[in-house]
């Protein structure tokens, strides 16, 4: 009796693991999660976008229907690594077409990471309009106790639609709106926590709670600080970590950043906590003299609420943070520091004006979408998929062997922090330097970890740089890019080409092409759509073809 009861139980694990479908239809919702009525991007006419649950090895299949009208989208899941999947990756022009309007499309993949992550749209330019939710994939074997779990989300937030805001900041002309000056990235007129204001989070006392925290926004990141109850960090970026207890310093959660922390509530409910959340205000513009916020404080308003019918505290207003330092986080599983390093690949971003638009580059090339999908091409060029060249000057591409250990080294030389993220892997973050440092001097700190915490998104200081490893064993095209969504559209972007001679029989699914076909994209050949000859690039996208800026997929 006892020992079939066992038996069931190792069954059930196996058999737990379940498909989990989504049916979604994206469109156009009116929302004012800041009190000011707009048009947001919603699924199934709702907004907020729901938050997925999955258990770890669930396999998620979501078919979306581009009911937008006036929009192509698609669907990225950050964080995900898609191994053996890299054409669900969901990025435009990079592993898939844009899926216009009237158009479905469906991924299906296994999820085999556990943690927080989240998805969003990768077509230029589109989720600060609404278009991103969370994804939480749980763990029967989480590493820490908890009794109860906790979304929050934050972002900035703007009263004018993304093509509005990247026309302004594209724009050559001048441009005098409140919070926009021509060229500069436009600036939020608010900040949200769960697309919301004002939130209220529940808590009981005695309990300790898990809370996932994830940035969702266009641009400037958040400060989080709970009065009274001290963060315990156990996760960032789909990686545990051993505990580390924060103390009263702040989190800085950068754009597309994930933080788990635990906290545990107090054992009585005569009060009331307000939590401290605060838009980045490093990240704007200050050093340009550029007034940060317009007309208010950065301030995102929440509390802890323990008991509805006490008052609720005073916001304060912080104008400089202590932040915690993340690569000092010591990953669980203590995985060695990758060694020895077979090449070294080093990034230098640049701000640029290009024809008088405002772009980014990296390396001196600005990325620019091609005619056809990167991984596409890298699946029908045949052998010429490890020559760089196919891909197109400006995807900026960088083909990786398969097996090889991969050492990135960022050098920002632009007066402002970025938030560095990079498809496909959660890499080693060996070091970042302080602000105003300069570039990589070749020689690393003295401090480098032997079991380097490990993230996909990194919070870059302006004039300095970081370090980070991974082992290119994830056949696949891989965007490394800011996660400014501004950014993005700007091109400071480079493309990883991973180990293309071992893509196998990756297969695109028919409603993959089918996308391509109603988009009006090519699906097959070199980034110029050339088919009989890869080498021959004549008709790939230039930073000198003068429609190169405005075609934003959109
Ligand atoms: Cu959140 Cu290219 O990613």
């Amino acid at each position: 009796m006892l020992l079939s009861a066992i038996f069931l139980l190792a069954c059930s694990q196996v058999a737990l693991a379940k498909t989990v479908y989504y049916d979604w239809s994206i469109d156009w919702v009116t929302a004012s999660p800041d009190g000011f009525s707009r048009p947001v991007i919603g699924i199934n006419g709702q907004w907020p976008c729901p938050q997925i649950d999955v258990d770890l090895n669930d396999r998620l299949v979501v078919t979306i229907h581009n009911n937008l009208g006036n929009e192509s989208t698609g669907l990225h899941w950050h964080g995900i690594n898609q191994y053996g999947h890299a054409d669900m990756d969901g990025s435009a022009g990079t592993a898939q077409c844009p899926v216009p309007p009237n158009s479905s499309f469906t991924y299906d993949f296994p999820v085999n990471q556990a943690g927080t992550y989240w998805y969003h749209s990768h077509t230029q330019g589109q989720y600060p309009d609404g278009l991103r939710g969370p994804l939480i994939v749980h763990d029967p074997n989480f590493p820490y106790h908890f009794d109860e779990e906790i979304t929050m989300t934050f972002s900035d937030w703007y009263h004018e639609q993304m093509p509005t805001l990247l026309n302004y900041y594209q724009s050559t002309a001048d441009v005098t709106n409140n919070s926009i000056q021509a060229g500069q990235a436009p600036i939020p007129e608010s900040g949200l926590i769960n697309d919301s204001q004002n939130n209220k989070i529940h808590v009981k006392p005695g309990k300790t709670y898990l809370i996932h925290m994830i940035d969702m926004a266009n641009f400037p990141g958040v400060a989080v600080y709970f009065d009274g109850h001290p963060f315990t960090a156990v996760e960032v970026d789909g990686t545990y970590t051993e505990q580390h207890f924060l103390g009263d310093q702040n989190l800085r959660i950068a754009p597309a950043q994930r933080w788990s922390v635990l906290i545990t509530t107090k054992n009585d409910t005569s009060k009331n906590f307000v939590i401290f959340a605060t838009l980045d205000v490093n990240m704007l513009f200050p050093p340009h003299g550029i007034p940060s916020i317009k007309g208010w404080n950065g301030n995102t308003t929440a509390w802890l609420v323990y008991d509805d019918a006490k008052p609720l505290p005073p916001q304060k207003t912080f104008y400089s943070f202590d932040f915690f330092d993340d690569v000092a986080l010591v990953p669980y599983d203590r995985a060695p520091l990758l060694e020895p390093v077979d090449r070294r690949i080093t990034m230098n971003l640049q701000n640029a004006s290009i024809d008088g638009i405002t772009r980014f580059t990296i390396n001196d090339v600005t990325y620019l979408p091609q005619k056809v999908p990167s991984l596409y091409t890298a699946l029908t060029v045949g052998n010429y998929s490890t020559d760089p060249v196919v891909y197109g000057e400006n995807t900026n591409p960088f083909v990786l062997k398969y097996g090889e250990i991969i050492e990135l080294v960022i050098n920002n030389h632009h007066e402002n922090l970025h938030p560095m993220h990079l498809h496909g892997h959660q890499f080693q973050v060996l070091e970042r330097s302080y602000p105003d440092t300069g570039v990589f001097p070749g020689t690393y700190m003295a401090n480098v970890s032997s079991t380097p915490i490990r993230r996909d998104t990194v919070m870059l200081n302006k004039n300095g740089w970081s370090v980070w490893r991974f082992k290119a064993d994830n056949p696949g095209v891989w965007l490394f890019h800011c996660h400014v969504e501004y950014h993005i559209t700007s091109g400071l972007m480079a493309t990883m080409v991973e180990a293309p001679d071992h893509l196998g029989n990756l297969k695109i699914p028919k409603d993959h092409i089918q996308a391509c076909k109603n988009y009006g994209m090519e699906y097959q050949g070199n980034a110029a759509g050339n088919t009989r000859n890869p080498l021959d690039l004549n008709g790939q996208v230039l930073a000198s073809n003068a429609s190169a800026f405005t075609n934003n997929y959109g």
